[in-house]
């Protein structure tokens, strides 16, 4: 049993919070909070506390200079300020002596918001390579660690893995609450049990597929995860992406369970990756022009739909198409809404099926909606989540 953040006495504590606020941003603007709703709890009880709240959080990817400007935390400082109808004071470094002066002057409920983890990892991978002078230094700035974003747990990253070795720490309630109902229904699921697996991260998803196809009865598989298998079993899918890397893998997964893969049979087409331009239908045994696949057509979702209502529990996770994109919304809400009506336990995973989910309606459809997307996938795997492993024992 881990340390929950109630374990322990904030009153007039720097409690050091790290949480997923990696959210979708629209040139720069939120386009969905579900992540920093779902935060609220946590930093609200350390607030009611009396503790000094320090926020830790990543945002996408960082690989350059470019990505700093795209990736910062500016915007989510904003929105969780209006979310808890308190001044969050949002400093735009790592590390640094603003840094360290902002924290001296914190009185108790004070909030402060760190820039993005990963500005850590540009050039040098400091974060995500879970630097030991790195996870001191983040540890040195508060008195007591909370993990809350369940999201990340799947990461061993510096703010995740390495404070907690340099501090006494704990979880927060969201990661309870994800563990308990990602445990309660998925350890040991009323079967039939299907996976409906899709999203744009196809090389951490490929990776757990070994393990989550002995669980389940059926796999059912849309996006780039499906191009990667149809590719490997010899369709020609043009410009569509798949991962090169993963081909064999998928290869010997097909030949090993093709009774339980389920692949789409049609999907829609762009020239490019967009939203304005024409869109085309294809068999996908025919996809004849240099285009790529951006969505699973009807014939797929009827082919699923045969799967999901004979089934008593589906965990859906990612998004089947792009479906923040209008003219490729089709999949993703088809199946949001075949499985709203199945009448089977149903959890959605994953930051992009979470938000899909919401923003089309069906945000109370489902017996939950995970945060965590690739953390989720490991957890019903059944591996430890190194960011909850490393948190204290009770
Ligand atoms: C997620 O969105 O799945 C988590 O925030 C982790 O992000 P990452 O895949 O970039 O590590």
């Amino acid at each position: 049993m881990k340390k929950m953040i109630t374990d322990f006495d904030l009153n007039g504590k720097k409690v050091i919070i790290r949480c997923d606020f990696n959210v979708p941003l629209k040139d720069g603007v939120i386009d969905d909070d579900t992540r920093i709703k779902a935060s609220l709890k946590t930093i609200n009880y350390a607030i009611s506390s009396n503790a000094k709240v320090i926020l830790l959080s990543h945002l996408g990817r960082i690989k350059s200079e470019e990505d700093k400007k795209k990736n910062t935390l500016l915007p989510v400082a904003k929105r969780l300020s209006e979310l808890l109808d308190r001044k969050v004071l949002f400093v735009n470094e790592t590390r640094g002596s603003v840094l360290e002066e902002s924290i001296n002057k914190m009185n108790d409920k004070d909030v402060i918001l760190l820039e993005n983890t990963r500005y850590e990892d540009y050039p040098l991978k400091k974060e995500s390579n879970c630097d030991i002078e790195l996870s001191k230094y983040w540890a040195s700035l508060g008195d007591i660690f909370i993990n809350d974003a369940f999201g990340s747990c799947h990461r061993s990253c510096a703010s995740i893995v390495g404070i907690a070795k340099y501090l006494p720490s704990g979880i927060g309630f969201l990661i309870e609450k994800e563990i308990k109902m990602l445990g309660a229904t998925l350890n040991d699921p009323k079967r039939p049990y299907v996976v409906i697996m899709g999203g744009a991260k196809m090389n951490d998803k490929i990776k757990v597929i070994d393990k989550l196809i002995k669980k389940c009865d059926y796999l059912l598989l849309g996006g780039g995860i499906a191009n990667t298998f149809l590719t490997a079993i010899g369709y020609d899918l043009k410009s569509s992406i798949y991962d090169s890397e993963s081909i064999e893998h998928a290869k010997n997964l097909m030949s090993k369970y093709k009774n339980k893969i389920v692949l789409p049979v049609d999907g829609y087409a762009s020239n490019e990756y967009a939203d304005n331009l024409e869109v085309k239908y294809y068999d996908l045994k025919n996809v004849f022009n240099d285009e790529m696949i951006l969505d699973i057509g009807p014939k797929t979702i009827e082919l699923f739909k045969k799967y999901i209502n004979k089934s008593k529990t589906v965990f859906l996770n990612g998004p089947v198409g792009v479906s923040e994109f209008k003219n490729f919304e089709y999949g993703t809400k088809s199946l949001l809404d075949i499985l709203k009506n199945s009448g089977a336990s149903v959890i959605v995973g994953g930051g992009d099926s979470a938000s899909a989910a919401i923003r089309f309606g069906y945000k109370d459809s489902f017996l939950h909606i995970s945060t965590g997307g690739g953390a989720s996938l490991e957890y019903i795997e059944g591996k430890v989540l190194p960011g909850i492993d490393a948190i204290e024992n009770k």
